[in-house]
């Protein structure tokens, strides 16, 4: 049977994409997300969970459910994210606290509770999604571009941690993508961004699930620690 993967924030953007990726490769994938969507999904192998990823006993509710329904969690994408973007003079207490809370604390709440099996079973694929502003700073972006950052440190600590027991960490880091995210960013402010990227386009969420699923094969296992960007020359790192 194939492999299980679990991603959070998969009801859109990135993380669906990733979800019908891993399924086109065969691999039972459940999704966690804020909000329910009762839309049909034929990639998910059981309903959308209903989770919020800064709710800790909610994290912990949800992976028992896919443990029981579909068997321990081989893979874990974590893909949950959240903007609010200000200056940091007008930025409120609550927009810095909820993209820390949801995109580098989200982490740790989902990543804590299945990385112990992983360990034990001698397997695992962490795949966490950073961003291309975590890399190079973005105005209006102090607390995402501290969280994204934050990921990839994370990322690289628990590789090593991970290392001699058959479970990778790794991230992928995308550039501007053509999502419900970015399209919330003023479109003349849109506009200018586009216009940096070498590549002269917004990626598709496919192009960054086609990363993520490279790094979650079992032939990936002698990458670890790795951040993969996927910025279309935006970031060279
Ligand atoms: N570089 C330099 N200066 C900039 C700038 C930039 N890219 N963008 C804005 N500024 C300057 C403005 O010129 C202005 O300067 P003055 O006051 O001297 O004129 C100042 O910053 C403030 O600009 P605004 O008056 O527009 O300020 P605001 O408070 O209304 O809005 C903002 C500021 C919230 C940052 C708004 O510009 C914005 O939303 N920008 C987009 C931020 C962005 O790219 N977010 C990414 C979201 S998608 C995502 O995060 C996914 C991912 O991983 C890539």
């Amino acid at each position: 049977m194939g492999r299980v993967a679990l991603v959070t924030g998969a009801a859109r953007g990135i993380g669906r994409a990733v979800c019908e990726r891993l399924a086109a490769e065969g691999r039972r994938v459940a999704g966690l997300n804020l909000r329910r969507s009762h839309e049909p999904r034929p990639d998910l192998a059981m309903p959308l969970i209903e989770c919020d990823v800064t709710d800790r006993d909610a994290c912990a509710r949800a992976i028992d459910r896919v443990e029981a329904e579909l068997g321990p969690i081989d893979i874990l994408v974590n893909n949950a994210g959240v903007t609010h973007d200000a200056m940091l003079h007008k930025m409120a207490p609550e927009a810095w606290d909820a993209v820390l809370a949801v995109d580098l604390t989200g982490l740790y709440n989902v990543s804590r509770l299945v990385v112990a099996g992983m360990r034990e079973r001698g397997f695992g694929r962490i795949v966490n999604v950073a961003s291309v502003n975590g890399q190079k700073g973005q105005v209006g972006q102090t607390n995402y571009a501290a969280a994204k950052a934050g990921v990839i440190g994370f990322t690289k600590a628990l590789a090593l941690e991970c290392a001699r027991k058959g479970v990778t960490v790794n991230a992928v880091s995308p550039g501007y993508t053509d999502t419900e995210m970015v399209a919330a960013v003023p479109p003349e402010v849109l506009q200018r961004i586009i216009a940096e990227i070498p590549v002269g386009r917004l990626a598709r969420p496919e192009e960054i699930a086609r990363c993520v699923a490279f790094l979650a094969a079992d032939e990936a296992g002698f990458i670890t620690g790795e951040t993969l960007n996927v910025n279309g020359g935006h970031y060279m790192a």
